[in-house]
């Protein structure tokens, strides 16, 4: 059994990890936003750096708002980062000490296809997103020699409140680049983190895309 933590644990693909990780028979704190704000240091110090460090942490909170450069104030744009990149930062640095203590640990990091092929209007969270690959393959060299592992998951397109209010034409769009024509589910998605987690060990560094496209957005 291990001991599962993961933030923005009340969203879609959350929700989708806490039941895929309990069913695998492991212990999992799936945080709700009001109950951890990864953007506050004080919450991710009460909820994460005062508990004993998990054998998998996922920083999976995500904020996305998306616009065109000219209409994408500082404050729009510090939000994405702060959410997706810093708050990252925040919880992985508070579990890290208690994971090289115990020279085990997993860091996973939800990032998006975005960071490798972003869509136009999405500059502040396609950066954030492909700032997480970085910090992921450094931390995954960083690390190795505790036994401490660290990878991205660019989970695909998800039917989640994320993307519930994009406009149908663009969801066609989207739709049509798979070469399954059809979206993973976050059912999907978690069963591929319970397989890496789980039956994985010697796999760090590493960014997976779980969808079925290939090109970059036309
Ligand atoms: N859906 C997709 O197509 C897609 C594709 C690629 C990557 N992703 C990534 O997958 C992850 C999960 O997204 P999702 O699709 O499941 O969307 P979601 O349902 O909107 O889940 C995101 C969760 O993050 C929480 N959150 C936002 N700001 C937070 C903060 N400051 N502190 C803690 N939690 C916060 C949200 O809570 P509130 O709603 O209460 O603010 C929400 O529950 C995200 O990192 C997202 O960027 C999604």
């Amino acid at each position: 059994m291990h001991h599962i933590v993961i933030t923005g644990g009340h969203g879609g693909l959350g929700q989708a990890l806490h039941q895929a990780f309990r069913d695998t028979g492991d212990q999992v704190r799936a945080l709700g936003h009001a109950e951890l704000d990864v953007t506050d240091p004080a919450s991710v110090a009460a909820l994460l750096e005062k508990a004993p460090a998990p054998d998998l942490l996922v920083c999976n909170a995500g904020f996305t708002d998306d616009r065109l450069l000219a209409r994408l104030d500082a404050a729009s744009f510090s939000r994405q980062v702060d959410v997706n990149l810093h708050g990252a930062f925040r919880c992985a640095r508070a579990v890290v000490k208690g994971m090289i203590k115990r020279r085990s640990g997993h860091l996973v990091f939800i990032s998006s296809r975005s960071a490798l092929h972003p869509p136009a209007g999405q500059a502040a969270y396609a950066s954030a997103k492909a700032a997480l690959i970085g910090f992921s393959h450094s931390l995954a060299r960083e690390l190795g020699p505790w036994n401490i592992r660290s990878n991205v998951i660019l989970p695909g397109f998800l039917e989640t409140p994320m993307t519930a209010a994009l406009p149908p034409d663009r969801r066609q769009e989207i739709l049509d680049q798979h070469c399954l024509s059809r979206f993973n589910t976050p059912a999907e998605a978690a069963r591929f983190l319970v397989y890496l987690q789980h039956h994985l060990p010697h796999t760090s560094g590493q960014v997976f895309q779980l969808d079925s496209r290939i090109h970059p957005i036309s």
